[in-house]
């Protein structure tokens, strides 16, 4: 705990340090859970990392799946003075709780959530990056909030939606709360089509970025494997028509 008895926590400046070493910070967030925002977004980080410098940073706390999701087999941090460099795979730099806890639950509530988001996002130096994605738990609390807060200023916060109703009705909660907090990039349905969510994106004055059809071998695929897919072709053209990759 770096709070000084002044009430000064020292973790602020250096968060904004490593804030202005990045060029974009988008946010893949949704009320609920299980709609694809860490296959989405360490799919997204993968396709960035070819061609620019990219981080991610995994804030499930209680579900990371980033390494596993990117296939990331060596744990291994270094120290610098500037603080913990991730471990990287094909040149992508990879930050999650599950580094620390390989495997293991971690039972944290409240103000312990805060603290380790601001932990691990101030302990890691990702150094200069075009890009840092970010992976959130489903839902609009602990986790939610103290992202909008960090990244509010700089970020860009993309949802992600079944395309259900009771999947939208949720994430439009998020969006609501979300606004005017933090920049909105827009809404991918994933996993299938959806006329309705469209429509309700029109009325909520957000963005569609379009849909990604459900793709069975998504579920097993190892990231090398899902190269030369439709899946991966379709997530790329959302990001290039949707001015995040531009
Ligand atoms: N377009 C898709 N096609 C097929 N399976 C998908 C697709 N998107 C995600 N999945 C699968 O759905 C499950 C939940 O995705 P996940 O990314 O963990 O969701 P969340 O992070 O929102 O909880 C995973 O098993 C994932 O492989
Ligand atoms: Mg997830």
């Amino acid at each position: 705990m770096e709070i000084l008895e002044t009430g000064i926590d020292t973790r602020d400046s250096l968060i904004s340090v490593r804030l202005d070493s990045i060029k974009r910070i988008i946010v893949f967030a949704s009320g609920k859970g299980g709609v694809g925002k860490s296959t989405l977004s360490a799919h997204t980080s993968y396709i960035l990392s070819k061609n620019y410098t990219t981080g991610i940073l995994d804030l499930d706390l209680h579900g990371p799946s980033i390494p596993l999701i990117l296939g990331l087999n060596q744990y291994m941090v270094k120290e610098s003075q500037e603080g913990i460099i991730p471990p990287e795979k094909n040149g992508l730099k990879i930050m999650s709780l599950e580094i620390f806890m390989r495997g293991r639950g971690s039972p944290l509530r409240g103000n312990s959530k805060y603290d380790i988001i601001k932990e691990l996002f101030s302990i890691t130096n990702f150094g200069q990056l075009d890009y840092l994605v970010v992976d959130m738990p489903p839902g609009t609390g602990d986790e939610f909030l103290a992202a909008l807060e960090i990244f509010g200023n700089k970020g860009e916060m993309i949802f992600i939606t079944a395309p259900s109703i009771v999947s939208w009705q949720v994430t439009r909660r998020a969006i609501e709360i979300a606004r005017g907090k933090i920049k909105e990039s827009g809404v991918i349905i994933n996993m299938g089509k959806s006329e309705t969510i469209h429509e309700e994106c029109k009325k909520l004055r957000i963005k569609c970025l379009g849909n990604i059809d459900y793709y069975p071998y998504v579920i097993d695929g190892s990231i090398e494997n899902l190269e030369k897919t439709e899946y991966l072709k379709k997530l790329n053209d959302i990001l290039m028509n949707s001015s995040i990759i531009h």
